[in-house]
Formats: structure tokens, C-alpha cells, sequence
């Protein structure tokens, strides 16, 4: 059974105190929850990563970055490494989110390399996936997917892919209100793992987690989680709110 997983991603919000306090709103709210019948993650600004860290210790909840860079050190200004993640005790990174993509300008090769990079860093990567309006509204829904797949994926082995968490977001889902529905979640997410039963094996495909995101909150959790392929939901604006991340949690366990 694939067991589900929420994660709060803060994007470019909180500052050191608000961080902490979130950070503490949600562990003492899902304890008993978090680790057992649910995986947990947050997901802060690389800044305030150590103290939330540190505030969850013990709790069950996890702790992830929004992004790495692929080398393991040297000239590269202003980028972090997967092993300065690791040591300040990060177990998950998002990799590809469509803001890196869209707004920064990540392509699918670099998005793959990070991949690779944080689990030769003993990181637990979430690849990022999903389609602009444009392209679902032209039929290209799958076809982005897949390209995006495929590279993001270019450099590992099956046995690799047990540290990989894959997250459908439809770009046009994103900070917009306009959630995709449950069926359309669902239509993708049997895609995806069609895609990587061709790609990799079928057990493979059968254990791997896809999360669903974009606009998910607490109000759409459970409809979303009743999907028989959603396995949980990457959240960003309503994981703000301890109390709705909470009761997104709490739908998904
Ligand atoms: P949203 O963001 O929940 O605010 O739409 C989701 C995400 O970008 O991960």
C-alpha cells in the first residue's frame, strides 16, 4: 500500500519567527498522525530551513527544501548543495516545481540532473510535473508530461526510484482557485504511472507515490484523496494556515 503524503510548500513566505511558529502549530496539531498513518512534509525558504528543522524535531514531521543545485561544491554562487541539505537534517527537495520552470526558466535536462544529484545525496526528491493552460486546452497534456518524465528521470536506475515522489501539478491549477478535478487528477496520474511502468517495470509503477497540486486546500482534500492514483497533495498557499494544512492532513490520513 502507498502509504500518503502531504507536503506544505511555503514557497517564498514566513519569516524566522512565523516560520517556527507554523512549523509548531502543525507538528502539535498532527502528532499522533504524522509518520504513522501519513508522511508529512514542510517545505520552507532555504533560510529558515534549520530552525524549522529543529522545531519539529521528534515529531514525526519531515522537513524539505523548494530546490538544490546539482554540484556537490565549489564556484557556484548562490546555489546550495544536496550535502549542505542533508547536514542540516532536510530529507525531501522538490525538484521542477513549475515556478522554477516557468519563472526562473529551468529545462527538463537541469531538472533531471537535480534529480539524480539529491538521491546521490541521500535526499527523497519530489519531481515536479505538470502542464500549462495552453498545452492542456491543445491536447499536449500528456505529451508535456511525459517529456518532463523522461528527462527528470534520465539518470536513474529502478532501484533508484524508491526515494522518488512524483507531484502532478497543472500549472494552470497553481495559486489560481481553480483546483483540477478529482477526475482530472486522476486521468493524469494513471497516465503517469502507465509512463513509468513503460519506462521502468510495473512494480515500480504500482509503489511509486503521485501527488496531486494546485490549489488543493481543505475544503477539496478528501474528493481528491478518494481518487484511487492520488496518493497525496503538494500544497502551497492553503499549507500557510496551520489550521487548513492540519485538516488537509487529516483528510489524506
Ligand atoms: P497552490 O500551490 O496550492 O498555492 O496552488 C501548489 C504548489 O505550487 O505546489
Amino acid at each position: 500500500m502507498r502509504k500518503p503524503f502531504v507536503a506544505g510548500n511555503w514557497k517564498m513566505n514566513t519569516d524566522s519567527h512565523s516560520s517556527v511558529e507554523l512549523a509548531q502549530a502543525v507538528a502539535n496539531s498532527a502528532s499522533g498522525l504524522a509518520g504513522d498513518k501519513v508522511n508529512v512534509a514542510l517545505i520552507p525558504p532555504f533560510v529558515y530551513l534549520q530552525s524549522v528543522v529543529k522545531a519539529v524535531k521528534s515529531t514525526g514531521v519531515s522537513v524539505g527544501a523548494q530546490d538544490l543545485y546539482f554540484e556537490a561544491k565549489g564556484a557556484f554562487t548562490g546555489e546550495i548543495s544536496p550535502a549542505m541539505l542533508k547536514d542540516i537534517g532536510c530529507n525531501y527537495v522538490l525538484c521542477g516545481h513549475s515556478e522554477r520552470r516557468h519563472v526562473i526558466g529551468e529545462s527538463d535536462e537541469l531538472v533531471g540532473k537535480k534529480v539524480t544529484a539529491a538521491i546521490g545525496g541521500g535526499l527523497l526528491p519530489i519531481l515536479c510535473v505538470g502542464e500549462l493552460l495552453a498545452e492542456r486546452d491543445g491536447g499536449q497534456t500528456e505529451a508535456v508530461v511525459a517529456r518532463q518524465l523522461k528527462a527528470g528521470l534520465a539518470g536513474l536506475s529502478a532501484d533508484k526510484m524508491s526515494a522518488v515522489t512524483i507531484a502532478y501539478e497543472p500549472v494552470w491549477a497553481i495559486g489560481t482557485g481553480r483546483t483540477a478535478t478529482p477526475q482530472q487528477a486522476q486521468e493524469v496520474h494513471v497516465f503517469i504511472r502507465r509512463f513509468l511502468a513503460g519506462m521502468f517495470n510495473e512494480k515500480l509503477a504500482a509503489e511509486i507515490r503521485i501527488q496531486y497540486g494546485g490549489s488543493a486546500n481543505a475544503g477539496n482534500a478528501k474528493d481528491l484523496m478518494a481518487q484511487a492514483d492520488v496518493d497525496g497533495l503538494l500544497v502551497g498557499g492553503a499549507s500557510l494556515k496551520a489550521e487548513d494544512f492540519v485538516k488537509i492532513i487529516q483528510a489524506a490520513a
